[in-house]
């Protein structure tokens, strides 16, 4: 271990969730303590089974609503606890709010007792129902504030404020990702993203449910990818003193995306339309320009090979059977299609 690498001692609050967890892996590999802190409101035990007899790991189950104490020295601090998934936000607004508002307080309370980094999982619902397209980090957003999914959009934003305030003040070295739509394996099977949805639908030969006219968009980035950008943000040297967005900047409607799961699962499952939730956003592609230049990051899988990944893992986990044609490359006509047009 060099000395820009040395051994840190790392907490990370929603540990056990989808992402949470993939970075836990990938700091415990780089040699470092991780301290993870999850009250398994949309985590799961699964998710860090692995993990629980390795010396550098510690698992506290607790609320970050309520003040964390940890006895020691930390260095860094990631928080990635809120629940992502709008059935699973929704279910309890006001803990959502609370959670990134006073859980996010609470947490950068803790960096400044420690003088650790802090790292703030934000997201591209910050920009609500976007009127600039792609989205870049200077636009500020068209957010409902009063509407259903509020508590998260409102509160993300809110723990940004807290983030950039606790900067200014020279309080906490603290630094906000902006993450776009993330897929991989350790998604809930059941909660409601449109990934893990139509992959589930797909291999239970159920109808996919697509909201609306399908025709709305979304840029899905690969969990390894996502936690790449997020360990470079909290480690490049000079703070940017700005969100960074990370995601990946291919666009697909989401029809295309229920093509492509079909085309590759080797499903005959329907497509079924339901009614567009409220605010639904119609249209989300990151500009990833400030990533690129800060950190030298840009995202490496393609959705395809993403999904390729994917796909075997729900299959496994649900014990469902995959087709045949899964143990081919799979390079779908409609991938090449799109990457054509993403690129042109
Ligand atoms: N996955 C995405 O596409 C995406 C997109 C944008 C932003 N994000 C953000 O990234 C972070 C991780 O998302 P994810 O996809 O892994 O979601 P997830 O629901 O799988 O993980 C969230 C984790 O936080 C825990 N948690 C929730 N509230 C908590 C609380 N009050 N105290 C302690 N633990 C709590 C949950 O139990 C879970 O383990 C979230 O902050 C989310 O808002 C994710």
């Amino acid at each position: 271990m060099t000395a820009s690498t040395k051994k840190k001692t790392i907490l990370v609050a929603g540990g056990a969730g989808f992402v949470g967890s993939h970075l836990c892996d990938v700091l415990l590999a780089d040699g470092h303590r991780v301290i993870c802190v999850d009250n398994f409101q949309t985590g799961s035990m699964d998710n860090v089974r692995a993990l629980r007899n390795h010396p550098d790991f510690k698992l506290i189950h607790g609320d970050i609503c309520e003040p964390i104490i940890v006895r020691e020295q930390l260095d860094q601090i990631y928080n990635l606890a809120c629940p992502a998934s709008p059935p699973q936000y929704q279910a309890d607004p006001i803990h959502t709010m609370l959670t990134s508002v006073v859980g996010t307080a609470n947490l950068l309370k803790l960096a400044e007792k420690n003088g650790a980094s802090f790292l703030q999982a934000s997201t591209s619902e910050v920009y609500g129902d976007p009127e600039q397209h792609p989205q870049h980090e200077d636009y500020w957003g068209h957010v409902n504030c009063t509407g259903p999914r509020a508590c998260y959009d409102e509160g993300k934003r809110a723990a940004e404020t807290l983030c950039f305030d606790m900067l200014r003040t020279g309080r906490v070295d603290a630094r906000v990702v902006r993450i776009f739509n993330t897929y991989g394996p350790r998604m809930s099977p059941n909660d409601g993203r449109i990934v893990s949805n139509l992959i589930v639908q797909a291999l239970r030969g159920e109808p996919l449910t697509i909201y609306g006219s399908g025709e709305q968009t979304r840029s899905f980035c690969f969990v390894s990818d996502l936690v790449a950008g997020i360990v470079g943000l909290m480690n490049v040297s000079a703070n940017p003193g700005v969100p960074v967005n990370i995601g990946n900047p291919g666009e697909f409607t989401i029809s295309e995306l229920a093509d492509l799961v079909l085309e590759m699962t080797g499903s005959a499952s329907p497509i079924k339309h339901l009614p567009l939730p409220v605010d639904d956003p119609q249209r989300r592609r990151p500009d990833i320009g400030r990533a690129k230049k800060l950190l030298d990051w840009e995202p490496r899988l393609p959705l395809s090979e993403g999904l390729a990944l994917t796909i075997p893992w729900f299959a496994e986990t649900l014990d469902l059977k995959l087709p045949k044609q899964r143990s081919t490359t799979i390079r779908p006509r409609s991938e090449r299609a799109l990457a054509a047009a993403v690129h042109s």
